[in-house]
Parts: C-alpha cells; sequence; structure tokens
C-alpha cells in the first residue's frame, strides 16, 4: 500500500516553504500506508509554466525532507517565492515493483524534461505488455515500477494527439485515455507543465479523497456541484487537497468529495470538474465521450485530535488506551429499549432492511484476513448459539485460492478495518458473483467494502494508525456480537441470555478502563520476556481467537516467534516442544477468570464477563505486553518492518 497526497492553490499567495510543509505534512500523516520511499513534485516558478522540481529519496519521510532541504540550501532555491498558483504532488511508498530506492520512488516521469509525473497507489497488472508497447515506440524505462507506464502513456497521447494538428488536447482527455488502457487498481493523480495550475486524479479500487478549503468561507454556503463548474463561479481563494485517506485532510478542511471508481476529477481555475466516460456506445473513434457528473461535498466526521498522538508515545499505545471510548462509540445508539414490552435490543441501522434474509440464510461465511479474522472468529460461537445458522470461517485469500463453495443462500460478511484489503476485496467480488448476500463490517466510511457490499455496519472505532490493529478488533466483535443479538431478536427462547449480554456490552467500556489498569504489570512481564525467542499462546473456545490474536500481536510488532494454539490441540503435537525454559501464555478466563501465564506462572487476573464479550477484556493485557515488548526489544512500534496498514495487493 502506499499514500498519495496533493495540494492546489487557488488565487492564494502562499509561499514555497509554505508549499512544502503541506506536502510534508500531508505525508507525514499517509506514512503509516508506506514508508520505504518517498518524493514530490513542486513548481519551480510562479511565473512560468517549465519542468516541475522533483525530489525522490529512499527511507522515510524525515529523509525526503532533509534531502529536499538539502537540495534546497544547495540551489540557493528561494522559499519565500510566493505562489498565487501552485499545484504539488506527493507520495509514500510501500514498495511492491522494484527495491526502495529514488528511481522506483514517487512521482515516476515520462522522461526527460518531466512533461508528465504520476503519483500511485494501487498495482497495474497489464503493466508489462504497456512497457513493451510503450519501448516499440522509443521509451526507455528507468525504473522496475509498474506505475512507470502511467506517465510514459500520458506523453504518447498527448504527443500523437499534437501531431495529428488538434488544438491542444485537454489534460482530462489525455487522462481519460491512458485510463482505458490501465488493468487493475490505482488512485492516481497527474501534474504536467504542459497544464500549468492544474491536477488530475481519478481512482479504480484504490481510495482517493478530494478535500476542499474555501479560504473566504463567507461567500459561499452551499457544498453541492450544482453543475460541473460550480465551484469555477467563485474566483475567491481556494485550496485544495487529494489524499488516499481523510487523516491528511481534516487538518485543513472537513468538506470532502469521496471520488468514485472511474471518475476523473479535474482541478483548473479554481473549479473542479467531475467527469465519468460514457459506457461502450458513446465511442467516437475510439475516444470514449465524456461527461461531468454531479455530486456533493460530505463533512468528515472526524476531529484533528483524533490523528494525533496526544499524550502517546505511539499511536499502537494510544489506540490500546482510547479503548474504552471507542467502544462506546461503536454501540452508540445502537442498544435500545424496543418493542411492546420495552425489553433492550440491537439496532444496527445499516442492517434492518436485510435482517429476514440473513435469518433464512443456509449458511453465514465470515470472511477476513489477519486481526479481522481473528474477530470474527471470536465472535463466531455467539452467532451460531443465537442464530441457529451454522457459521464457517474463510481466510480471503483461501477462499479465493480455493474458489470455495459460495451459495445464493449463503451471507457473506467481510472483515475489515481498512475496507480496502486486495485479498477480502476479491472474495467480496467472487461472493457476490455467486449471489450471496455481501455484508460489510469495515471501520472505514466510503471504503470499497462499503460500498461494493449490498448492507453492512461501520464499527466506529475512529481512525487507527498503528499499523498493528488493536482497538478496530475490539470494535469489531463488539459488532459482531450486536449482528447476533440482531439476527437472533425473534427468538423468544433467549431472550434473557440476550439481555445479559446487552448489559454486559453497556458495561464493557468500564470493564476494559479496569484491565488498562495492567499496564505496569504487563511492561514488567514484557521486561522478563525480552530476550525469549518465542511465545506461544494457548486458548480454547471463545479464548482460541484471542490466543491467535496476542500471538500475531507479538510477532508483528515485537518481531518475536509466537504461536496461538487451541488449547484442545495442545496434546496432538505442539506439546512436544514444551519445556521448562520456553514461555507460554495460557487464556484461561472461562473457569478461572485470569489470563495465567507459565513458566514464572504470573497470573494475570481480569473481569469476567459474559463468555462471549470475554475476548473483548481478554486481549487487552497481550495488546499491551506486545505494546511493552516492542518498546523494550527497541523495535519500531507504529511502523513494523515489512507490513503496511491495509494491504492492497494480493
Ligand atoms: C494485524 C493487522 C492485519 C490486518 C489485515 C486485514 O494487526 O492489522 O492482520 O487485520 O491485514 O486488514 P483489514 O482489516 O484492513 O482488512
Amino acid at each position: 500500500m502506499c499514500g498519495i497526497f496533493a495540494y492546489l492553490n487557488f488565487h492564494a499567495n502562499k509561499e514555497r516553504r509554505y508549499i512544502l510543509e503541506i506536502l510534508f505534512n500531508g505525508l507525514r500523516r499517509l506514512e503509516y500506508r508506506g514508508y520505504d520511499s518517498a518524493g514530490i513534485a513542486i513548481d519551480d516558478s510562479s511565473t512560468i509554466s517549465s519542468p516541475p522540481l522533483v525530489f525522490r529519496q529512499a527511507g522515510n519521510i524525515e529523509s525526503l525532507v532533509n534531502s529536499v532541504n538539502e537540495e534546497i540550501t544547495n540551489t540557493d532555491l528561494n522559499l519565500d517565492e510566493v505562489f498565487y498558483f501552485h499545484a504539488g504532488i506527493a507520495h509514500t511508498r510501500w514498495a511492491t515493483h522494484g527495491e526502495p530506492a529514488p528511481r522506483n520512488s514517487h512521482p515516476q516521469s515520462s522522461g526527460p524534461g518531466d512533461d508528465f509525473l504520476v503519483v500511485h497507489n494501487g498495482v497495474i497488472t497489464n503493466y508489462e505488455v504497456l512497457k513493451e508497447t510503450l519501448v516499440r515506440h522509443g521509451f526507455t524505462f528507468d525504473s522496475d515500477t509498474d506505475t512507470e507506464v502511467i506517465p510514459k502513456l500520458a506523453k504518447f497521447v498527448f504527443d500523437k494527439a499534437n501531431e495529428e494538428g488538434e488544438q491542444t488536447v485537454q489534460f482530462c482527455e489525455v487522462v481519460f485515455q491512458v485510463m482505458r488502457h490501465l488493468e487493475g487498481a490505482y488512485a492516481l493523480i497527474f501534474k504536467s507543465w504542459h497544464y500549468p495550475n492544474e491536477l488530475i486524479a481519478c481512482k479504480l479500487g484504490s481510495p482517493l479523497l478530494l478535500g476542499v478549503k474555501e479560504l473566504d468561507q463567507g461567500k459561499s454556503n452551499s457544498h453541492v456541484f450544482q453543475d460541473a463548474h460550480f465551484l469555477s463561479k467563485n474566483d475567491h481563494p481556494k485550496e485544495f487537497f487529494l489524499s488516499s485517506d481523510p487523516h491528511a485532510l481534516v487538518e485543513h478542511t472537513k468538506k470532502v468529495l469521496v471520488i468514485e471508481d472511474g471518475e476523473v476529477v479535474h482541478l483548473k481555475d479554481g473549479g473542479v470538474t467531475i467527469l465519468k466516460s460514457e459506457n461502450e456506445r458513446g465511442r467516437r473513434n475510439g475516444i470514449s465521450r465524456i461527461a461531468s457528473v454531479e455530486r456533493a461535498l460530505s463533512v468528515l466526521e472526524m476531529e484533528v485530535e483524533q490523528i494525533n498522538k496526544g499524550k502517546y508515545d505511539h499511536y499502537m499505545q494510544k489506540e490500546i488506551h482510547e479503548q474504552p471510548e471507542s467502544l462506546t462509540t461503536t454501540m452508540r445508539g445502537r442498544l435500545i429499549r424496543g418493542g411492546s414490552r420495552k425489553t433492550k435490543t440491537v439496532l444496527l441501522g445499516g442492517l434492518k432492511d436485510h435482517l429476514k434474509t440473513i435469518r433464512r440464510s443456509r449458511r453465514i461465511v465470515f470472511i477476513g484476513c489477519g486481526t479481522s479474522y481473528n474477530a470474527a472468529l471470536a465472535s463466531r460461537p455467539i452467532l451460531e448459539e443465537l442464530s441457529g445458522i451454522p457459521v464457517s470461517m474463510e481466510i480471503a485469500s483461501d477462499l479465493w485460492d480455493r474458489q470455495g463453495p459460495i451459495y445464493r443462500e449463503d451471507t457473506a460478511v467481510f472483515v475489515s478495518q481498512s475496507g480496502e484489503t486486495a485479498d477480502t476485496l476479491l472474495a467480496l467480488d467472487y461472493a457476490r458473483e455467486n449471489g450471496a448476500l455481501c455484508v460489510g463490517i469495515t471501520n472505514t466510511v466510503g471504503s470499497s467494502i462499503a460500498r461494493k457490499t449490498h448492507c453492512g455496519v461501520h464499527i466506529n472505532a475512529g481512525a487507527e494508525i498503528g499499523v498493528a490493529s488493536t482497538k478496530a478488533y475490539t470494535s469489531q466483535i463488539v459488532v459482531m456480537v450486536m449482528l447476533a443479538l440482531a439476527i437472533g431478536s425473534d427468538t423468544i427462547s433467549s431472550q434473557k441470555r440476550r439481555e445479559a449480554i446487552i448489559d454486559g456490552l453497556l458495561d464493557l467500556p468500564y470493564k476494559v478502563k479496569e484491565v488498562l489498569k495492567l499496564d505496569e504489570e504487563m511492561k514488567d512481564l514484557a521486561q522478563l520476556l525480552i530476550d525469549e525467542q518465542s511465545l506461544l499462546v494457548f486458548g480454547r473456545g471463545y479464548n482460541y481467537a484471542t490466543a491467535l490474536e496476542g500471538a500475531l500481536k507479538v510477532k508483528e510488532v515485537a518481531l518475536m516467534h509466537s504461536e496461538g494454539i487451541l488449547a484442545g490441540e495442545m496434546k496432538h503435537g505442539p506439546l512436544a516442544l514444551v519445556d521448562e525454559n520456553l514461555p507460554i501464555a495460557v487464556i484461561a478466563t472461562r473457569d478461572a477468570a485470569s489470563v495465567s501465564s507459565s513458566g514464572s506462572c504470573r497470573a494475570i487476573e481480569v473481569p469476567q464477563v459474559e463468555d462471549c464479550l470475554q475476548p473483548v477484556l481478554n486481549i487487552v493485557p497481550l495488546q499491551l505486553l506486545a505494546y511493552h515488548l516492542t518498546v523494550l526489544r527497541g523495535h519500531n512500534v507504529d511502523q513494523p518492518r515489512n507490513l503496511a496498514k491495509s494491504v492492497t495487493t494480493q
């Protein structure tokens, strides 16, 4: 996964230092999406259209910032130069094609002169074919990336149109022609000095948002693009931002547009034009007809504080500690007293029109990856119990690899924090093709999974920035417990059980707060484990998922081997590993309400709650353990080696 960001100001007098800071900050916000290399392109001069300045660097964002600062000093670039118009683009990379190196970093270029520059998040699956064609037309390639074909294709289209003597082809036409040749997934931002003060953004599969900040807000009170040129009618100063996710927008503006697949957003002369290619019947001489689209800006429900670390040293630490609040938000407005008897019940607005169909399903299939899969596993027993419907579990990539059976009578539930995981998306397309009812459980409003499923529930856990998922995991479990309650709500015999669970849910944030008091104790335990090679985590029943998730946390951030094992399987093999030296954590709350670790035999006590809610409490000490172990072992907590926040490639 990568992060892309762009900034364009219109009639706003901004100094070069301000523009650079905007781009760097945008990248800092997106760094969790990829952090092995980065780059930016900015305008060289405020007066003439000339090739832009391009900076690319291997390493994290701060390496880029340092190298740009160094170059500015060496070349005497004037930081005080004022730009009335400026279009800058930026990228933070997580390498998929080609090692982290300046030549593989973005912006990728059309070649000498940098006529077209592109930043890209996603993967172009047919790049080899495109590359061969472009090489035949005389292009030479400098990088190992799939992206490089895109600016080169743009240059090819542009040159061809000019050779044919057409009046200068429009920037958006160039991009539409490029898009027609691309296969795969992409969010793209194009910059070209042939079109100064313009930017073009488009997407297919990968997320992209536009943020609009009107510097004289008083003059405009409408958020709707009445027609394609709404914004250009007002020529007061504005700033535009494009970003892979809302975290990089919220400090500038809350007015955003979630760009849809196939749309092309053209920023020009202070206006936004949103265009879409018409269907095949609209084609003329190989060029699709392009129509403008009317879209409304929405208001971001996110505060800047949510994306800052506040009093914490790391995002993971902050996100573990904010679980009492995130769980409260997950449940807000969803646990109510309803019906003629005013019984406690669950209301999931996104599912209300589909509950009957779900109840009639032959099977419910949970599909996800990593932590999201574990959250679904933790919720399976209560869903089976309250719904009486068989529930099966699928790791998204495995379902896709096997092309496992999915039927029209199935309800397929897709669990994904980001809503953008490529494996889960592929499985979703597959389940849709097979006619299943598809339900999405995500933390990202407007994400691909949220949009492609028939219905769903947002977990509302707030921005999760640490690569290791923590608060999203507990909120996912709570949503799936609420899903079980909603599906089972027409069964009188389980009324008492459901009410007890609802009481337990309402109490859960307070219980999590109590568990968080174990912080120091888990730090001490981490100190004991600091030099160990391996940690086994055993659990059964509701605690099996906790064992898997606890082990996943330890291995992904503390970089220590760890394995979650179903306790019932211990004597069937893993027991052979056990001796007096191997650290083992046993999660045994069903009987003893304690998370115990053998070896030194420390018992970590957590409160006892309804069995199906116990996984929410039990994971917290293990999250804390993984966090402290990571800090003590000196590893990067928020950006673990080789991992990115959401995996948008297969
Ligand atoms: C681990 C972790 C990953 C994700 C997995 C799926 O802490 O975060 O295992 O859970 O990559 O991601 P989402 O939930 O975004 O689909």
